[in-house]
């Protein structure tokens, strides 16, 4: 299978790639609403959706271990796409230009560009740091063994990781509708050549490049894993 067909565009993420994060998202989101309830009174009324406070309470931290488990995943894969390179740098430096639609000065980027990147290695930095603090906190199974000072330190820390993870879902949500084109590329996992080449032009020529080369057999690192 080739990753560029004209009838149906351009491959960018292959099924279990989407499988892996909406699986993510989704949980993702049912511990912002769990977290949220169990953090501060004015959300206690989201324990409704959890069947109540007490299963709210039993039940948020195994979507925790849940969703770690497939980020694990989906943060290996990605790894690769997300290194920082020069040309990240001079996108970085023309942010007004990304903020005001003037996309025409915008040096090409790869398959993601450093805004993508930055929202990757903020969400590797806290989901790990959300994880540890949160089995610290884990009633009856660990939280009772736990020495005062550390359920104090694990409380504080775990809601500072999951605030700016949040704000940080909230930017990435947004960029994600913003971008037109970009959300059927994690639905149906394919985007036109205009997509492809507009937003991300050395990705772009990667993929027509290998495609000249060998249109059965070559393609990015990336777009090999994206496959399966
Ligand atoms: C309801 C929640 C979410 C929505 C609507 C959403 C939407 C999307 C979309 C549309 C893309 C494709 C962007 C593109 O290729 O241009 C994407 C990519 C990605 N998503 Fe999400 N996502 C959500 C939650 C999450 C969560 C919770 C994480 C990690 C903890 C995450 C991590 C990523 C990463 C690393 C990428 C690839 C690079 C990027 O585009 O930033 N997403 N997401």
């Amino acid at each position: 299978m080739s990753h560029s067909n004209v009838k149906h565009g351009i491959l960018r993420y292959g099924w279990w790639t989407r499988v892996n994060h909406w699986l993510i998202a989704f949980s993702f989101v049912l511990l912002t609403l769990s977290g949220l309830a169990l953090f501060y009174p004015a959300f206690f009324g989201l324990t409704a959706l959890f069947g109540g406070p007490e299963p709210t309470r039993i039940v948020h931290p195994y979507i925790g271990v849940f969703m770690s488990l497939f980020f694990v995943i989906q943060a290996v894969r990605f790894f690769g796409d997300n290194l920082i390179r020069r040309h990240d740098i001079q996108w970085a430096k023309q942010i007004r230009d990304v903020l005001s639609n003037r996309d025409e000065r915008l040096p090409p980027v790869g398959k993601n560009n450093f805004g993508q990147k930055i929202v990757y290695w903020i969400f590797l930095a806290t989901v790990p740091v959300l994880l540890v603090t949160g089995v610290v906190l884990w009633r009856p199974w660990i939280a009772n063994d736990m020495p005062i000072w550390a359920l104090r330190w694990a409380v504080t820390i775990h809601a500072y990781a999951a605030f700016i993870a949040i704000i940080t879902l909230v930017i990435h949500v947004y960029s994600a509708i913003w971008v037109k084109g970009s959300v059927r590329a994690m639905t149906q996992g394919r985007v036109s050549h205009a997509w492809a080449r507009h937003h991300h032009g050395l990705w772009y020529e990667d993929i027509m490049r290998n495609r000249k080369n060998d249109d059965q057999a070559a393609s990015p690192t990336s777009e090999v894993q994206d496959r399966r």
